[in-house]
Order: C-alpha cells, then structure tokens, then sequence
C-alpha cells in the first residue's frame, strides 16, 4: 500500500472524522503497512465512535499482537467474544496468542470450537499443535485435501435465476452481454474481433445483491456455482496454499460450465504490497496467472469477483483477461424496490397491498434491507395469528412499521465511496457511484 494511499486517507478521514468505515478502512491500511502504534490510535476513535464495532475491535488486537501486547490484545478479543461468541477470526487469533503466551489448555478449547464452527478449517501451525497424528501415508494425506476443499469452496446447482433477481436490468443486461453471450456465441465474438473470457467484478453497497446477482448468474445458465470466501484462502492455506489455489482452477475447469466466485476479492488485491516479502505474495501471483489461463482458453468458467472496497483492489486485478469488466451495483431504484418487495413477499398471505407507496418510502434501502423489513412484518402478523389463534394476511399497516424501524444500511458505504468518488477517481472508475449520487464531474 503506497504512502500515497494512506496520505489521502488521511485527509478524507480529516474531512470527515466520524465517518467510521472510511477512518476503519485507513486503520486497516495502516496494519497491514506494518504501522501498529498508528492503525492502534485509529482503531481506538473507531471504537469511541462504535464502541462494539467488531472489526475494530479485531483489528486493534491484531495491532496489539504484533506489538507482542499479548495481554492487551486478549481484553480486547474477550470483549469481541462477549458479544459475537462465535467471531472466526477473533478467536484464532485470540488461539494463536494462548499457545504464544503457552496456555495449551485454553488454546485447545479454543481450537475445538474453531473446528466446530467450521469442520474444514485447517492450520499448520495449531494442528501441528493439537491435531492427532493420524495422517501418515500419502492417501491419507489426499483425503485431507479433499476435505479440505469442501470446507471451504461452496459449490451449488443454483435454483435462482435472473427472473428472481428484482430490478437491476442494467446489471443483468451488462452480465449477460459481457459473460453470457460470449460464451453462448464464442465465434460470432470472434469474428468480431472480441475476445470471450476474463471476470466481471461486482461493487457497491452491502446487501445490494453482489452474490444474490453472481448465484443468479450461474442458475441463468445452468452451471455451477463455485462460491470462494477469499478471506477464508487467505486465513487457511497459508503455507499450502498455492497448490489449492491450483487445484480450486482445476475444479472448476472439470465443472464447466461454471461460474467460480470469488467474495470479497479485495482482500487479496490488498494484501499484495503488504505480502511481498512473505510467502503469499506468490499465492497473489499464481491467482493472476490461473485467471490468466482461463482467460486463454475460453474454458467456459466464468469469473466474477465481488468487493464493497474496490479502491483497496490492487490495479494488477483489473488488467485485461482479468477483471477487466467492473459493475456498479447500485442500491434497487423505485421499480426495483417494488419488484424485490413483491419477490420477497410471494407465497405469502398477504391483504391488498399499495407496492408503489411502499416502494417509495424505502428509497436508500439494499435488498437485503428490504427482505430484513418483510421479515419483521411476517413475524408480527405470525405473532397476532398466534395470538388470535386465527391466520391472519400481512397487511400494509405491519409493512409501514417495520420499514419506519429498520434504517437502511447503504449509507455509510456512501460516505466512504463518495470520498474516493471525488478524490480518487482513477480513469473514471466511479462514474457509476458519481452519477448515482447526482454528483456532476
Ligand atoms: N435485486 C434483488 N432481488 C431479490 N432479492 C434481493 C435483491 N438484492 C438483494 N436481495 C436479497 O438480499 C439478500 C442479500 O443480498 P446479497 O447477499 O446478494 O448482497 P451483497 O451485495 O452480496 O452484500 P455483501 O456486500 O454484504 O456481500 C439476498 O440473499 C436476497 O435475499
Ligand atoms: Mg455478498
């Protein structure tokens, strides 16, 4: 990460110091620059903004852990833990300071509990640690590396398709002129002088529909659905992870057609200044290079990336064959709104219902927003017919109340893109966020 980047950030976090996902994004920058004693300061004024914001609260005993804090980091996980007792992320780390600080006992519980939430979870250090040695032979140790990818790639036949997906024509017209058309027409492309292959890279606002739009994708064509946690490569393989980067390409190369997902590819992107000089930031380059490859040869594995920081996306990603078609995907506009209310609430008994008003007074709201507003007002209405012992239809009046009590949650996402939308706009990358915001170049 360039001292470039941290410059900037630092002014838009002057700009606006209580913006706390922008001030969050420049604290994580700097940990992963090697800047503790500084990403600590940010983490602490995200935490007097946020006080139970629980990225921060990892993110200050990460700087913590590598300043040797041991003690100071495990308050702070403790806290994390109390109220998100199953936090992953939290509690390796808070496992990986036990067994530095020797408490083997503690460590090992947690340990279980990590292999609890996520059976496929591996780590070389802490099995090395705890694990039985059982696996000698080298089948045995096949087996292992088949587990190992079902715990961590989620692969699906998806029963959604774009008919399910409410509004976003422009998103779905862009997939489907993008990625679908040229691998149903490979030589009509060609003969155009266009090349199939590369990834599409979806951004925006959380719950806007990133990962509901990419699964849809998949079921429009009948393929599979490769979903790949990018955090999860990261966090697992460390050590072995090359090979399985290899080996998840090879999969979806034997499942084509296939759309193989990569959530929150940022992660990756990010981490490649930070990782030069460690031995992931081959990992980086091999997953350039497998893109590259499928690229090639039109191997029908379609690659879409999705991201809410796509400013944190290193430029490498975004070369031609890679993801080099890049989607806004904006919060739903009225249409949408009205089309995602009568999707989430079909088979459903239902009154007479004014969708357009309804649509109208949850302007700003994602998808997710929406689906969070039918599900209260469902629940209400099941609450009332449990009560009255009598089945009771979702009415307009259970609807306005639950939109009047859930805020929508694409804003905060819009302070901190508004920022890089104005100051940071490379080759016009955010025209999309500018002209959603009616903000004039
Ligand atoms: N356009 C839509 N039509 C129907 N349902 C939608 C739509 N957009 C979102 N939803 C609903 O909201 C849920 C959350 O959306 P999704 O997980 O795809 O958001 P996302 O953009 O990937 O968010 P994040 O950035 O947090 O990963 C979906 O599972 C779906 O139920
Ligand atoms: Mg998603």
């Amino acid at each position: 990460m360039s001292s470039e980047v941290v410059k900037q950030l630092q002014e838009a976090v002057q700009f606006s110091p209580e913006n706390v996902p922008l001030r969050l994004h420049l604290a994580q920058v700097l940990l992963q620059d090697y800047q503790y004693t500084q990403a600590e300061e940010q983490y602490r004024k995200v935490l007097e903004l946020s006080p139970d914001n629980a990225a921060a609260q990892l993110g200050l005993a990460r700087t913590f852990y590598h300043q040797q804090k041991y003690s100071a980091a495990i308050v702070v996980l403790e806290q994390l833990e109390h109220h998100e007792p199953d936090h992953f992320d939290g509690l390796l780390l808070h496992c990986r300071i036990l067994v530095k600080e020797n408490s083997l006992q503690a460590a090992r519980d947690i340990y279980q509990h990590l292999l609890q939430l996520n059976p496929g979870f591996r780590d070389e250090a802490l099995d090395a640690q705890f694990r039985m040695p059982q696996q000698s032979s080298l089948s045995a140790e096949d087996d292992l590396e088949e587990e190992d990818q079902e715990g961590i790639f989620s692969m699906e036949k998806p029963d959604i398709n774009f008919s399910d997906v409410g509004g976003m024509e422009r998103e779905k017209q862009e997939i489907d002129l993008k990625i679908i058309k040229p691998l149903q027409f490979p030589d009509l492309y060609k003969a155009y002088g266009k090349k199939a292959g590369g990834g599409i890279l979806l951004y925006g606002p959380p719950g806007c529909g990133k990962t509901y739009l990419a699964r849809a994708t998949a079921g429009q064509i009948q393929a599979e659905f490769i979903n790949v946690g990018i955090h999860d490569v990261l966090d697992m393989w460390i050590g072995n992870s090359e090979k399985n980067l290899h080996s998840l390409f090879e999969l979806a190369r034997q499942r084509k057609p296939c759309v193989l997902f990569f959530d929150e590819v940022d992660a990756l992107g990010a981490n490649r200044n930070s990782m030069r000089n460690s031995g992931a930031s081959h990992l980086i380059n091999q997953f350039l290079a497998e893109m590259d490859g499928i690229a090639a040869n039109n191997e029908n594995v379609l690659i879409i990336g999705a991201t809410n920081a796509p400013w944190s996306l290193d430029p490498a990603f975004r070369r031609p064959g890679r993801f080099d078609r890049i989607i806004f995907v904006a919060p739903p506009d009225t249409e949408g709104r009205e089309e995602i209310l009568k999707l989430q609430l079909r088979n459903k008994p239902l009154a007479d219902l004014d969708y357009k008003a309804l649509a109208k007074a949850t302007a700003g709201y994602s998808g997710a927003d929406i689906k969070a507003i039918v599900d209260m007002a469902v629940e209400d209405k099941l609450m009332e017919a449990l009560q009255k012992g009598v089945p009771q239809p979702v009415s307009q009046k259970e609807l306005v109340k639950a939109i009047k009590s859930h805020k929508p949650t694409t804003r905060e996402w819009f302070n901190t893109a508004r920022n890089y939308a104005l100051y940071a706009n490379d080759a016009g990358l955010y025209d999309d966020v500018l002209k959603y915001l009616d903000i004039k170049k």
